[in-house]
């Protein structure tokens, strides 16, 4: 029998320390015989991580820097995402329209009516009602900026996202927190100022609180 398929997207503010996490279920999943697609946002496909360079790399207006990424959604949704779910596998996805929402909408203060508008054209199953494609969970990584940017500091070069000042990730996180309480039930806010096996201990439960994950096997 076909075991259904799962969509999960990971969100945070850049050093939030999603990475780690996202290898360490992908392991868990198919330690338990699930197939895992482990994809990321912006991205995912070719076209996709062209558009990624692009975006996180030359300036650009906010409407042109949102439409890129839904405009790289679609591609990875039609490519990537739906094709694995319709095969029953677990979708790991590092960020998704959540991220726009936080980035674009808090960080950048873009309308978010009409990211609302781009989420529905993009993300409509023509074939169930046009009911909206969205994660069956979110894990948000909640890290206060502060601590996220001391995390970051010196640890590469920065991207156009990651060179904002800390304020930006205050909107950013303040984003996160409007989008989650427009549909909490999606959620799982993972506290993510403590070591890294604590919250890993968190993001694990989450999965095993769903019967997602069994409790037995080791992470
Ligand atoms: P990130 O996911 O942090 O990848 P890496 O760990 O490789 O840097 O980088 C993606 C960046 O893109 C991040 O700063 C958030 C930003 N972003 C948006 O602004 N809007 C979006 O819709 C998405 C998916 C990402």
């Amino acid at each position: 029998m076909q075991t259904a398929g799962l969509f999960i997207s990971f969100e945070g503010i850049d050093g939030a320390g999603k990475s780690t996490h996202i290898a360490a279920l992908a392991d868990a999943f198919r330690s338990q015989g699930r197939s895992v697609t482990l994809t990321r946002e912006p991205g995912g496909t070719p076209l996709a991580e062209k558009l990624r360079e692009l975006v996180l790399n030359d300036a650009m207006d906010p409407l042109c820097e949102a439409l890129l990424m839904f405009a790289a959604r679609r591609d990875h949704l039609q490519q990537v995402i739906e094709p694995a779910l319709a095969s029953g596998n677990v979708v790991l996805c590092d960020r998704f329209t959540d991220a726009t929402f936080a980035y674009q909408g808090g960080g950048r203060g873009f309308d978010l009516q009409v990211l609302g508008q781009l989420e529905q054209w993009v993300q409509a199953i023509p074939t169930e009602n046009n009911r909206l494609r969205q994660p069956d969970l979110t894990v948000w990584f909640e890290l206060p900026p502060s601590i996220a940017a001391e995390r970051l500091a010196g640890a590469r070069l920065p991207d156009r996202f990651e060179s904002q000042p800390l304020v930006f990730f205050e909107r950013v996180a303040a984003g996160y927190g409007a989008r989650m309480q427009h549909d909490p039930a999606r959620f799982a806010r993972i506290a993510s100022d403590q070591p890294k096996a604590a919250v890993w201990r968190l993001v694990r439960q989450a999965f095993e609180q769903r019967g997602w994950l069994s409790a037995e096997v080791p992470a």
